[in-house]
């Protein structure tokens, strides 16, 4: 990465930051983009030159977390999601050169309530945000050199307002709330920073194509929690098991989450670790 141009898209958020600092650390020439912060401000949806300003086509490496994340948000709003999570990626790929290596990250919330883990073949979103980010997928893969990652990611957030799931929970033990943890529903995501890694392993590969990026095996909410709270010597007997999926006024969310990663690793040649790892580390 040396040396390379690398246009970080969704700079600002959770995963941005990550991304940022994971390409410069590998010697990368690194532009970052936001709509409300950071160096570079765009809403890349509000008028159709917004990606042309850009200057995509100077770039070597296009990494797009720019998304409405919000699940119940896209839900209430479904035109909404599909201008962010697919209308965005489209205009992306319409200014990017033929040579640009785009990586799209996409999430697992595009695989249907079935029992994990999910190969990459069957999709079946049962979401607004699902579908969206299937339709994003889509888009993304029209340009010729795309790597799409669903993953699914926790650890500390480097921006201020933007909270991951375990900087909620820990905040929350931390001043002796109780939480609860869903116990039925499952999933797999790894550490911000390893997320970040394996992206860039991937471009550094070639690797193109569709991979799930999760850790090996996976948890229920409710246990990755617990070990959590173990981890940082908290109070577990604060969070409380309940059932996941169904409160009143939520989008719904498939139970099982979990995601099979034997095609990245077979890919980059490399293990993805568990989620006890991940959480230990
Ligand atoms: N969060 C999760 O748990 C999770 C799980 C699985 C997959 N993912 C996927 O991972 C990727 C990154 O997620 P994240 O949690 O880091 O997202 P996030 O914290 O919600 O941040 C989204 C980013 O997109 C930018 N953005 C949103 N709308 C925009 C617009 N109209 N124009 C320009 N920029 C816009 C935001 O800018 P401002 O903040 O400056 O407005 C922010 O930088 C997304 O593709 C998401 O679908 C996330």
């Amino acid at each position: 990465m040396e040396g390379r141009r690398v246009l970080v898209l969704g700079a600002t958020g959770l995963l941005g930051p990550y991304l940022v600092a994971e390409a410069r650390a590998r010697g990368a020439l690194v532009d970052g983009v936001g709509r409300r912060s950071g160096a570079v401000r765009h809403d890349l949806t509000a008028s159709s030159d917004a990606m042309a300003r850009l200057n995509l086509a100077s770039y070597d490496v296009v990494v797009n977390a720019v998304a409405l994340t919000d699940v119940d948000a896209c839900e209430r709003e479904p035109e909404r999601a599909r201008a962010v999570n697919a209308g965005v990626v489209a205009e992306l790929v319409g200014g990017l050169a033929r040579a640009t290596h785009l990586v799209h990250v996409s999430t697992d919330q595009v695989y249907p309530d079935a029992p994990g883990p999910h190969r990459e073949g069957v999709t079946g979103p049962v979401n607004a945000y699902g579908r969206s980010k299937l339709g994003g997928e889509i888009e993304a893969c029209r340009h010729p050199r795309t790597t799409v990652v669903r993953t699914n990611f926790f650890g500390p957030s480097r921006t201020s307002g933007r909270a991951s799931l375990s900087d909620w929970a820990l905040g929350a033990l931390a001043r002796r709330e109780p939480i609860d943890g869903f116990a039925g529903s499952w999933f797999s995501p790894l550490r911000l920073d390893t997320v970040a890694r394996w992206c860039f392993d991937a471009v550094a590969a070639g690797a193109t194509g569709t991979f799930n990026l999760g850790s090996r095996d996976g948890m229920s909410k409710y246990e990755f929690i617990l070990a959590l709270a173990r981890a940082h010597r908290l109070d577990g007997s604060l969070v409380r098991a309940v059932e996941g999926g169904s409160r009143r006024g939520r989008a719904r969310r498939a139970p099982d989450l979990r995601l099979d990663v034997g095609a990245i690793e077979a890919r980059l040649e490399g293990q993805l670790p568990t989620l006890a790892e991940e959480v230990a580390r």
